[in-house]
């Protein structure tokens, strides 16, 4: 008997969207490696981190393949793009890549409401959130670094705003958290 519940295009989407989740690792690997030999380790932390908040998105998408009854295609993985020019140019273009994913997410839920999977429907609804939270989270971090100076900003503001990234959450608050109360 054929236990697949996945369409042979969600499928292949699927597989593909979890080689994306790993390749955006290897980003934020290589971004916190230049990140820490340029001396700025709180950046480089919070680089790390979401490199493997990155890896366990690969997960989820590999397991609900799995669960699904669907065959599981692990893909080579390309080389993360060249080391960024400074601070502003490493979360510009982290920025541009969190972008990329979303549509790339946005696709799978249009295929999956147009074939009427409710289960991947459903299921894509987390990754929709997250990205929401993620590309929050990276234009705050583009806020912070404005605030200090952008390309220009002295040693001093990146100092602190370094320190500060040690401990930064991995996630942002979303408006949908916000009340009058809590703004
Ligand atoms: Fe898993 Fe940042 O996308």
């Amino acid at each position: 008997m054929d236990t697949n519940r996945l369409s042979k295009t969600l499928c292949a989407a699927l597989n593909n969207q979890m080689t994306k989740e790993a390749y955006a690792s290897q980003i934020y690997l290589s971004y916190g490696s230049w990140a820490e030999a340029e001396g700025y380790d709180g950046i480089a932390n919070f680089l790390f981190r979401h490199a493997n908040e990155e890896r366990s998105h690969m997960m989820k998408i590999l397991e609900y393949i799995l669960e699904r009854g669907a065959k599981v295609k692990v893909q080579a993985i390309a080389a993360p793009p060249p080391d960024p020019a400074n601070v502003q140019d490493c979360f510009n273009k982290a920025f541009s890549h969190e972008v990329d994913n979303t549509t790339s997410i946005y696709k799978i839920v249009k295929m999956s409401l147009d074939e009427e999977d409710w289960a991947t429907w459903n299921f894509m609804q987390w990754f929709v959130k997250e990205q929401t939270e993620e590309e929050t989270m990276v234009m705050n971090m583009l806020d912070k670094i404005k605030i200090a100076g952008g390309e220009s900003a002295s040693g001093a503001s990146l100092y602190s705003l370094d320190r500060d990234m040690k401990s930064t959450p991995d996630d942002a608050d979303l408006a949908e958290s916000k009340t009058v109360e809590n703004p």
